[in-house]
């Protein structure tokens, strides 16, 4: 997959994409980064990215012509070592607070994508032109405002890579938070006893069968503890079998009664 990330910014990319998983990931050549200097593609003598908004009020808005220039630019870019590796259109993404919330099915669908273009905003944001004659999808990492949009593609980038095949182990994206709609079960490792507090028993039973069933109802009990609202989603999605309904009967799940069919 090849990414490329517009921003005005590109030195605050450096830890993160330098480190670890994304690192060896771009190593192994599952996933290209490559970075785009936004004031590169300026062209007056003081290479003037920004503006007062027209209509007033405070902070700065990013110019047009820089960035439209810039975005044309890398879609122009010459394909990858092959033609699919470059697509003509790829997504061009603006990370902004009022865009769409980034979820985990929005980073598997993404993940499936052969190019990504990721353009960040800073100020106040880019001119509502650009966004209409070139951005195709909007998205926001939450509901806060960060100082730019170069953190918000980090986590883009970081959740995205993690799910192209061979970037991590597939078996520790199966059954992760928010992956199939519920969190994570507990995880321990060694030593058996730590502090006075002990693994559960389960988990050192070596009975496999045991431990995939503690495991599920962990995950449901964590899922019903923090986030009830996901716990409604999966059961809407037809995601929760007979025994997990029972166990988050146990559990005291639904606490209203149940509704009855129309
Ligand atoms: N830019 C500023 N805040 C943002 C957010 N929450 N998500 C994406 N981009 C942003």
């Amino acid at each position: 997959m090849i990414v490329d990330i517009l921003t005005l910014f590109p030195g605050m990319f450096t830890g993160p994409l330098t480190e670890s998983i994304l690192k060896r990931a771009q190593q192994a050549g599952l996933i290209h980064v490559r970075l785009h200097n936004i004031r590169d593609w300026a062209t007056d003598r003081h290479r003037t990215t920004d503006d007062a908004p027209y209509g007033g009020g405070a902070g700065m808005v990013m110019k047009p012509e820089p960035l439209a220039a810039c975005i044309r630019a890398v879609l122009a870019l010459p394909p990858g070592a092959t033609a699919a590796e470059s697509p003509a259109s790829p997504p061009v993404i603006l990370l902004t607070p009022d865009g769409e919330v980034f979820t985990q099915a929005i980073a598997q669908e993404l993940a499936g994508a052969e190019r990504l273009v990721l353009v960040c905003g800073h100020y106040e944001g880019i001119d509502e032109r650009v966004r209409e004659a070139l951005i195709t999808r909007e998205l926001s990492i939450g509901d806060y405002v960060l100082t730019g949009g170069e953190l918000a593609a980090m986590v883009v980038v970081d959740a995205v890579a993690r799910l192209v095949p061979g970037v991590i182990d597939a078996e520790s994206v199966a059954e992760e938070s928010h992956g199939d709609g519920l969190l994570e079960y507990p995880h321990y490792t060694r030593p058996a006893v730590w502090e006075g507090r002990p693994v559960p028993p389960v988990l050192v039973s070596g009975h496999h069968g045991e431990v995939a069933k503690w495991r599920r109802r962990e995950r449901l009990r964590r899922t019903l503890l923090r986030r009830p609202d996901l716990l409604e989603r999966a059961r809407a999605a037809g995601r929760l079998t007979a025994a997990d309904l029972a166990w988050l009967a146990e559990l005291g799940w639904p606490s209203q009664a149940p509704q009855t069919g129309p």
